[in-house]
């Protein structure tokens, strides 16, 4: 009497076994596939080190899901000459490097580049913005093994001129941040490349306020992520 549920035993036996069954990807060779990982979890911070016991805010994330091309030092530096900055007046700069722990497994590690905004005058015009301060950023990049997203964190700031010895303007940090991310929305070019970025406001990264942060400035504690795609 009971052979006509046969199938159907058999039918949910087969289920069973296929869900409890380890799912075995293809092992296609993956481009990174998240935007960035959370620095905090594996000690890293959301500060760099500027050397005087504070940090500055990494404020804005480069994703990790931006074309490859883009997340290299010369893919980030030719975006950065499209929305108009430059790398930095050879000579001029004073300070030391700054340091970040991107949670990725390297520790604290050196800037890899650190650029400023230029005055459409290639050559000059970084210089001249040495001179009379303006927008900068510095750059980590999260490739470490524990956190390999090959998202770019940028620490952004609006800086006093150089006779003022290079402190950031007050709310420096949240200024340099729109001014740059105001710059990179849409489509932008150069040297033959065009771009089409987004931007995401990501707010639980970064703690708002000035605890720990160099020169004592407030920050609304919004991390922008820009997803940078070459066209
Ligand atoms: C980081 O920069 C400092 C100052 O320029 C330099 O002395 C140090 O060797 C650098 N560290 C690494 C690992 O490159
Ligand atoms: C991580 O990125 C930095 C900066 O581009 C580079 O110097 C370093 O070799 C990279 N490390 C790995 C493991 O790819
Ligand atoms: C991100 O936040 C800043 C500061 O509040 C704001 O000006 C900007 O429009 C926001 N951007 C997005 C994409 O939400
Ligand atoms: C930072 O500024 C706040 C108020 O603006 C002040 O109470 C605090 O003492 C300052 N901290 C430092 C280290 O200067």
């Amino acid at each position: 009497m009971y052979t006509a549920l046969l199938p159907i035993v058999l039918f949910l036996t087969l289920v069973l076994q296929t869900a409890s069954r380890p799912i075995v990807y293809q092992c296609v060779p993956v481009e990174t596939s998240v935007d960035y990982f959370d620095p905090r979890p594996n000690g890293g911070a959301m500060l760099d080190n500027a050397g005087d016991g504070y940090g500055e805010p990494l404020n804005v994330i480069v994703s990790g899901m931006s074309s490859p091309e883009v997340l290299t030092e010369d893919g980030i530096v030719n975006f950065a000459r499209a929305i108009g900055f430059s790398e930095e007046c050879f000579g001029l700069h004073a300070g030391a490097p700054q340091t970040a722990n991107l949670g990725d497994g390297n520790g604290w590690v050196n800037q890899t580049i650190e650029l400023r905004q230029d005055y459409d005058n290639a050559g000059v015009g970084t210089c001249l913005e040495t001179l009379i301060g303006g927008n900068h950023f510095r750059v980590w990049k999260q490739n470490g093994s524990l956190a390999d997203s090959g998202a770019l964190f940028l620490a952004v700031s609006k800086e006093e001129p150089l006779l003022e010895h290079h402190t950031i303007i007050p709310d420096g940090y949240n200024i340099g941040r729109d001014l740059l991310v105001q710059n990179a929305v849409g489509q932008t070019s150069y040297n033959g490349v065009t771009y089409s970025t987004v931007a995401r406001n990501i707010t639980g990264l970064l703690a708002p306020g000035a605890v720990g942060v160099n020169h004592n400035i407030s920050t609304d504690g919004i991390v922008t992520l820009l997803t940078v795609t070459i066209l």
